[in-house]
């Protein structure tokens, strides 16, 4: 998958030299700099090395423990339901929206019980959205905890995502909005204070892991065939940096550390750049927005302007069996790098359930079975070879629903 959109090869390595000032000024700076872009004071926020960690620092703010219930979205990454077990609340799945890709508020509403302690809301692919006030005045013990994983510098009615609820975490991992390799932060509530823990640093190794990793991704992005030789190499010499396993297939709740260096100061130089690169992801949009217009059937989501979208995301009007292969199909037509998320209701497929069971969030399913996504990177030039792309997209789409027609 393409990542590291906000992040170009020049930036990677103009910014390694800044290691040189040492994490405690670097992690400074950038809690500072994060602060005065979502205009909230310095001490709401709390960086961490994952968005995963950052959730389970504001489980604990808000007092989650035994006899709580936590509810989650049934349309989520797995690492995040494996956070709440550890805290000893239960978890509820909640289903979603297919109009919105967020709650359906009144069937939140139906939900909500007397233990329920906190909610997490999701805002996937960025589409930033808010708990109507009803909804907060009639659960009044019910913090609502924004996932904001997908959505870093997203706004709802000019609110800056994160600001408006009862906290919100965020993620920096490779394929997010800003990509420090790994790292992610917490926005804690106006007011709240949380005391930062002692947590142990990432191992040097691991940080040579997140080097080598994100190089392979950035040269991927902007150069197809080198990048898959580097990332070759990269597995080939095991150090390739992802979730363990006892994480995804087992359910294991991930022990929060710092946020490296190397995430630090790459974070830094993308921080810097961000309107541009948020003006560039705009004029891409566009034109996907209009493009996938052209094939009758495309299913596509509506968001403010101010939307940073982390993936564009369009659905197919039939379920997929197998997804990661059409999206290899449509990608070898068009040239573009097709995604998948979510590829099931806990992704990815084959992680643990956490208890779901099968039908229990019916839209969420669907969507899981028809949605992929489009790259919203900045080493993606608006240029003509894009509009060649997107005519062989089109292409492609167009013959897909017509083998689909003369199938039924
Ligand atoms: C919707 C969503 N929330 C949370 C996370 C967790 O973020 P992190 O990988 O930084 O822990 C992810 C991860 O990919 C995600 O897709």
């Amino acid at each position: 998958m393409l990542t590291a959109n906000s992040l170009t090869f020049s930036r990677f390595l103009l910014s390694l030299p800044g290691m040189l000032a040492g994490r405690r000024y670097q992690r400074r700076k950038l809690g500072r700099e994060l602060a005065t872009l979502l205009q909230v004071e310095e001490s709401r926020i709390m960086l961490y090395d994952s968005g995963r960690a950052a959730f389970a620092a504001l489980l604990q703010l808000h007092g989650v423990g035994p006899g709580d219930e936590v509810i989650v979205p049934a349309f989520t990454c797995v690492v995040v339901p494996n956070q709440v077990p550890p805290s000893g609340a239960t978890l509820r799945f909640v289903d979603i929206e297919r109009g919105s890709l967020g709650y359906d508020w009144q069937l939140l509403d139906m939900h909500i019980r007397r233990h329920t302690r906190v909610v997490v809301v999701p805002h996937n692919f960025g589409i930033a959205c808010e708990v109507p006030t009803w909804l907060r005045e009639k659960h009044r013990q019910v913090r609502f905890v924004d996932d904001a994983a997908h959505g870093f510098a997203s706004r709802c009615a000019g609110q800056w995502l994160g600001s408006y609820h009862d906290g919100a975490f965020f993620s920096f991992e490779y394929s997010k909005n800003l990509t420090g390799g790994i790292g992610g932060f917490a926005l804690l509530p106006a007011g709240a204070y949380l005391p930062q823990p002692a947590l142990p640093e990432a191992s040097c190794l691991d940080q040579w892991r997140l080097l080598a990793t994100l190089k392979a991704h950035i040269l991927s992005a902007r150069w197809p065939l080198p990048g898959r030789i580097a990332m070759a190499a990269v597995r080939r010499l095991g150090l390739v940096y992802r979730s363990g396993d006892h994480e995804v297939v087992d359910g294991a709740p991930h022990p929060a550390r710092e946020l490296p260096l190397l995430s630090a100061v790459l974070l830094r130089a993308q921080l810097a750049r961000l309107p541009a690169t948020l003006a560039h992801k705009q004029r891409l949009v566009a034109r996907y927005q209009q493009a996938l217009a052209a094939v009758p059937g495309i299913r596509q989501w509506h968001a403010d302007t101010d939307c940073h979208w982390v993936r564009y995301p369009f659905a197919l009007p039939f379920h997929v069996v197998d997804k990661a292969r059409l999206a290899r199909e449509l990608g070898a037509a068009c040239g573009l790098n097709i995604g998948v998320w979510f590829d099931d209701v806990i992704h990815p497929a084959g992680s643990f359930r956490h208890g779901y069971h099968t039908g229990a969030a019916p839209h969420a399913e669907e969507l899981a079975a028809t949605v992929f996504n489009l790259p919203v990177n900045i080493n993606l030039a608006v240029d003509a070879a894009l509009e060649r792309k997107l005519q062989r997209l089109q292409q492609a789409l167009h013959s897909l629903l017509q083998q689909q027609e003369a199938a039924r």
